[in-house]
């Protein structure tokens, strides 16, 4: 039997272990306990080694291996696993005398989408932070599930896709979200070791993806996608000393960011869709917008900037990560990393999302949006383009459409007690961006009354009898705010349309 196949089947029982032990997401939650996770969150095990107390049962002994890093001796390792040989070949676990520690984390994972619930596990390198170890990550280490990761999963789109590109798959956590919606994925990676770790938490899975070595769309040279999710090694720091594989790449400032978005049209297909999680520079004298409008080509985008941070702040906070801020060296660090900047004009750093959309014609919102917003994102930026094009109808057909407010749109009013008319109306979104926009009366009267029986002309018409004001005046104030509504999800027709080209032929 060859290496693969041996690995192949090592995991296979190791997977039939976890089971036994009831080592999954729900389970070791309710053993742990809220502490104890609220403790791993901050990086320490102390209330969940104290959870477990002096327990030796598999459950227990998976979690003190694999989730808290202690050592546990080869006799009860072997009552929970099984054949400890074949896992340490695997390099899962390591042996030393009569005790066995885990080479690699592997975590319950779990979350509920539109399918219902989903549990398995990610396998990822040790967390080198966990109760302050202070060992340097390896330059090609494999991070678990991160805020990124979590963000990504929710603003992709959950729509039924042929193919998709998990593009930079480090553990592979994302192909474990897009295999409720693709019927067949491939996942790429820069580096061997986030390969080989995918391999792992697929198999553990039974999950099944086409997994590729190679930079950026290199591995995918003549494939077209109907959906590419990546949230790329976004990290600007200065070429010198020691890199993470995972955080940055070989390209000056945020040139793989540029890499990734300007060329994933060739590598979409007609109507394929790019979501991308990442950072990318704010240039002096320079308007963002602009700046990622051409990288975007022809593509429709929706650009949302989650957050601003300036260069301190943003040094600050990666030479955290690596556990650089307070090491010696750090000011020299520091300093180095500013003079990179000043060089490349960056003035600030905005981190957000990507949504670029194939076969369209380069129609762009670029939003500031670091407000609260419903997760999952994904079903909104899924209707986006939809959206946008029954925003620019005609206005005739514009007029004879039938509207309607999808459900989670609310309208909220400010006044006086007592008074008759509310000084403010705002509608609302519970739902996607939860976008907000103040409206007039009569504006709220039409969204209101958008229930997709009457063409809004008719509407119109009917609401400018009941104001008592002229029609033509009501469809000349309304129109372009409605059109907004209709772009922003707050409106929509009441049956998909047929333009005939594009996306909806
Ligand atoms: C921030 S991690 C994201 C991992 C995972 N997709 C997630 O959502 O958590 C970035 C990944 O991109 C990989 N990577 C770095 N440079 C790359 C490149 N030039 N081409 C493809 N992948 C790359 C890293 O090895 C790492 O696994």
């Amino acid at each position: 039997m060859g290496r693969v196949t041996n690995e192949m089947t090592t995991l296979a029982g190791l997977r039939q272990a976890l089971l036994a032990a009831d080592y999954g997401l729900e389970a070791v939650t309710e053993r742990l306990g809220e502490s104890a996770l609220a403790g791993l969150q901050r990086n320490t095990s102390m209330a969940a080694v104290d959870a477990l107390g002096s327990s030796e049962d598999p459950q227990a002994t998976l979690i003190s291996l694999f989730a808290l890093q202690r050592t546990v001796p080869a006799l009860q390792a072997r009552a929970a696993l099984g054949n400890l040989a074949a896992l340490q070949q695997a390099e899962l676990i390591d042996t030393d005398g009569d005790q066995v520690r885990a080479a690699v984390e592997i975590r319950p994972y779990g979350f509920a989408d539109a399918e219902g619930d989903w549990e398995g596990w990610i396998v990822h390198d040790l967390n080198t932070t966990l109760d302050s170890r202070g060992t340097e990550p390896r330059p090609d280490f494999v991070l678990g599930a991160s805020p990124a990761s979590t963000t990504l999963a929710q603003l992709t789109v959950p729509t039924p896709v042929g193919r998709a590109l998990d593009l930079g798959t480090g553990c592979g956590i994302q192909v474990l979200h897009l295999a409720r919606h693709a019927a067949s994925i491939t996942a790429t990676d820069l580096n061997p070791r986030a390969l080989k770790l995918a391999r792992a938490t697929l198999a553990l899975n039974e999950l099944d993806a086409d997994l590729r070595l190679g930079s950026l769309y290199e591995p995918v040279a003549d494939d077209r996608f109907d959906l590419i999710v990546t949230n790329p090694p976004f990290v600007m720091s200065p070429p010198t000393g020691e890199r993470l594989v995972y955080r940055e790449g070989s390209f000056a400032a945020d040139g793989l960011m540029r890499e990734v978005v300007a060329k994933a049209a060739a590598h979409l297909t007609r109507t394929g869709v790019l979501q991308v999680v990442g950072n990318w520079a704010v240039i002096k004298d320079e308007d963002p917008a602009r700046r990622l409008s051409s990288w975007l080509g022809t593509m429709d985008a929706l650009v949302i900037e989650r957050e601003r941070l300036d260069p301190y702040e943003y040094i600050e906070v990666w030479l955290a990560d690596a556990g650089q801020l307070h090491a010696p060296g750090s000011t020299e660090r520091y300093r180095a990393w500013l003079d990179y900047f000043a060089a490349h004009r960056i003035e600030a750093v905005a981190l957000g999302w990507i949504n670029a959309f194939a076969g369209g014609q380069g129609r762009r919102d670029y939003l500031s949006w670091p407000h609260a917003v419903a997760q999952p994102v994904g079903p909104a930026m899924a209707t986006y383009p939809q959206a946008l094009d029954a925003s620019q109808l005609s206005d005739v057909r514009f007029l004879a459409q039938r509207w309607q407010r999808p459900e989670g749109v609310v309208q909220e009013t400010i006044g006086e007690p007592g008074a008759a008319d509310p000084q403010h109306i705002v509608l609302r979104q519970q739902f996607g961006l939860a976008r907000a926009v103040t409206a007039d009366t009569a504006l709220a009267a039409v969204v209101g009354a958008c229930d997709g029986e009457l063409r809004l002309g008719d509407l119109l018409d009917a609401v400018a009898g009941l104001l008592e004001v002229p029609a033509e005046a009501l469809i000349a104030d309304l129109l372009p705010r409605l059109r907004t509504l209709v772009e922003q999800g707050f409106l929509v027709p009441d049956e998909p349309l047929a333009l005939g080209v594009g996306r909806w032929a």
